[in-house]
């Protein structure tokens, strides 16, 4: 995919977390990047806590899980930091309780409403920054949808930075879709993880195929073998995505 980041290119599904994830990333396609990744990921929780109380960014990786995306963007974001690379932000959302303790942050992120006073404590001790957004009252979480959080944060950056910023997102499809949408809204790259039902998961059912704009015009790929990351803007293309005025971030 054409921006800085390296895309995903591990085609296993992630929502294992640990040592099984770690089987699935040496298991997958490991290029570059992502083998120095897999073996980094073996120390993932064995990390010591950090004494990032205060980065400064740059804040340009951004990570969105909400539900069953919320381990796979655990362990993706404990695995860059591992591995060396640079620590993302990270926003988690969840309608019922998050599945991993919470906490009140101490690690600052710019532009976050002061309502998002909680972060998932696994990922500060591991120097993490990140906030959680809710719809069902939980303790320290953003009233409103990840999309709303994410667009306070972005937004609060000085512009140079903020063109830099990239979106990784799992979870649920419409909030997939809604990623996509403020990706879009603020011209950012962004690659989504889909889930779909699996009836094989080698490749030969054709069960969890999804419409994918190529560079041949729309294709069917199918999710478990040509996925599960695609680039955001050639999976929610239809229906089209609302214009930027309807999007619940303006
Ligand atoms: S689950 Fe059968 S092709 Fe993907």
């Amino acid at each position: 995919m054409a921006n800085r980041f390296e895309p995903l290119t591990t085609r296993r599904s992630l929502l294992k977390t640990g040592a099984a994830a770690t089987a699935l990333l040496a298991a997958g396609r490991p290029q570059g990047r992502t083998v120095a990744r897999a073996q980094a990921a073996s120390q993932v929780l064995r990390l010591p806590a950090t004494a990032l109380l205060n980065p400064t960014g740059p804040f340009d990786l951004g990570l969105i899980g909400g539900g069953v995306g919320i381990p796979p963007m655990i362990f993706y974001a404990e695995t860059e930091v591992a591995s060396g690379a640079e620590t993302p932000w990270v926003i988690m959302g969840s309608e019922l309780p998050f599945p991993f303790a919470t906490g009140p942050a101490q690690l600052a992120l710019p532009g976050v409403p002061e309502s998002a006073t909680h972060g998932l404590t696994r990922l500060e001790a591991n120097g993490i920054p990140n906030r959680l957004a809710t719809l069902a009252g939980l303790d320290g979480c953003f009233p409103g949808y990840v999309t709303g959080l994410a667009d306070a944060l972005i937004g609060a950056l000085p512009e140079e930075q903020r063109s830099q910023v990239a979106l990784y997102a799992c979870g649920p499809t419409p909030m997939l879709a809604a990623v996509a949408a403020l990706a879009r809204h603020l011209g950012l790259p962004c690659q989504v993880s889909l889930e779909e039902y699996m009836a094989c998961g080698v490749g030969g059912c054709a069960g969890c195929t999804v419409e994918v704009d190529t560079d041949d015009g729309l294709a069917m790929k199918r999710v478990c073998v040509d996925g599960p990351i695609f680039d955001a803007a050639h999976v929610f293309t239809s229906p089209p995505l609302p214009e930027p005025a309807e999007t619940p971030f303006d």
